[in-house]
């Protein structure tokens, strides 16, 4: 199959992918987060694609968007009071509820759970296309499963060119990291993932401490079960061996000295303090603020892949705020090997 690559500015390539997504093909689509690899959530052999498209293992659910909260509403059994106060408050945008599944949504969309991860993106690419297609569209990341997510077209060809109908191709993701996913079936509304919405703010919204599922930011001992199915495999790595390191400047760095890796992966700051002390080894910048690392950071990884290092340090980011999904990534981009100096 040739993937063709529609422009999100041109209104005649949104009917293009639209009408390609009505007839039950696989369109990969621009959201605020991260590009996502969208078919018709109401059409189970379409959505069945996406995980043969993905190498995707059937049992991890998918999350589906939808242009507002109203039609939301519509595919789940109720629409608690916690999702209506936090989709007021950050609908359209990166975050995803978990909520109990109306039968009109196939069990395939869910891996056969009971539950349904629902979201309004942002973009306004994803909102004209849901609203040309008029189906709400299953989406996970449009990666092969296991790579970093992509942030920009380009990333989603690498992984998928020839194996679905279309690219809308809308630049640059402004978040870079996927949303937060929040399951609100608890007492305790608990996150299972961490991502651009975060605990602060969804905290100061529902007026009451969320719970954090464990696997948030830590590895878990194996053979514990996850409430969210996608936490337990391995994820956004590159190729190379990361090492999430954290600790002052000046221990990473004498640190670096002693491990020598290929490469480094470190905050802005941090570059001229490393060049003039280390100025031997290759070096990757990520932005000083969290928001910066966020948007930045699939779009490293996979560089050091192009640059072929098989070894590279990582200064480790705070875990508060944007940093908390940024950690999380990171962590499993490392396959869970941190260091604290
Ligand atoms: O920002 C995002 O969320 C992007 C864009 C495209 O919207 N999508 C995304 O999808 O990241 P994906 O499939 O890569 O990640 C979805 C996560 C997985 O960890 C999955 O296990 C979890 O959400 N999930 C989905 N449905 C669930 C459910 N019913 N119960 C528990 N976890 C669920
Ligand atoms: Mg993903």
């Amino acid at each position: 199959m040739t993937t063709l690559h529609l422009n999100a500015n041109n209104p005649a390539d949104i009917a293009r992918a639209a009408s390609l997504l009505r007839a039950g093909e696989l369109v990969a689509i621009p959201t605020e987060t991260v590009y996502g690899l969208a078919a018709n959530a109401l059409d189970e052999a379409a959505v069945a694609k996406i995980f043969t498209a993905k190498g995707r293992p059937q049992d991890n659910p998918l999350i589906v968007h939808v242009a507002e909260p109203l039609q939301a509403i519509s595919l789940v059994k109720a629409f608690y009071f916690t999702a209506q106060k936090l989709a007021g408050a950050f609908w359209p945008g990166p975050l995803t509820v978990i909520l109990q599944r109306d039968e009109r949504v196939p069990g395939i969309v869910s891996a056969l759970l009971s539950t349904l991860a629902l979201r309004v993106p942002a973009h306004p690419a994803a909102q004209a296309l849901l609203r040309a297609a008029k189906v709400p569209l299953a989406a996970p990341s449009a990666n092969r499963s296991g790579s970093p997510s992509p942030t920009l077209a380009s990333h989603v060809l690498d992984d998928l060119n020839g194996r679905i109908a279309a690219v809308l191709d809308g630049g640059p993701c402004t978040v870079g990291v996927e949303s937060t996913v929040l399951d609100l079936t608890r007492e305790i509304p608990l996150l299972l993932r961490p991502g651009g919405i975060s605990v602060e703010q969804i905290e100061s919204v529902l007026g009451q401490k969320i719970a954090l599922s464990p696997a948030v930011a830590h590895a878990l001992p194996p053979g514990e079960a996850t409430p969210s199915p996608g936490m337990k495999y391995k994820h956004y790595a590159p190729r190379a061996q990361l090492t999430l390191v954290r600790g002052p400047l000046e221990a990473f760095i004498a640190y670096a000295k002693q491990e020598k890796p290929d490469g480094l992966l470190v905050f802005d700051e941090d570059q001229s303090t490393v060049n003039c002390q280390l100025s031997t080894v290759n070096c990757l910048r990520f932005g000083d603020a969290p928001e910066a690392q966020a948007k930045q950071l699939f779009g490293k990884l996979r560089e050091i892949d192009g640059l072929g290092w098989q070894t590279a340090l990582v200064r480790c980011p705070p875990k508060e705020g944007l940093g908390l999904a940024v950690y999380n990534r990171l962590l499993r981009a490392a396959n869970f090997r941190e260091v604290e100096l």
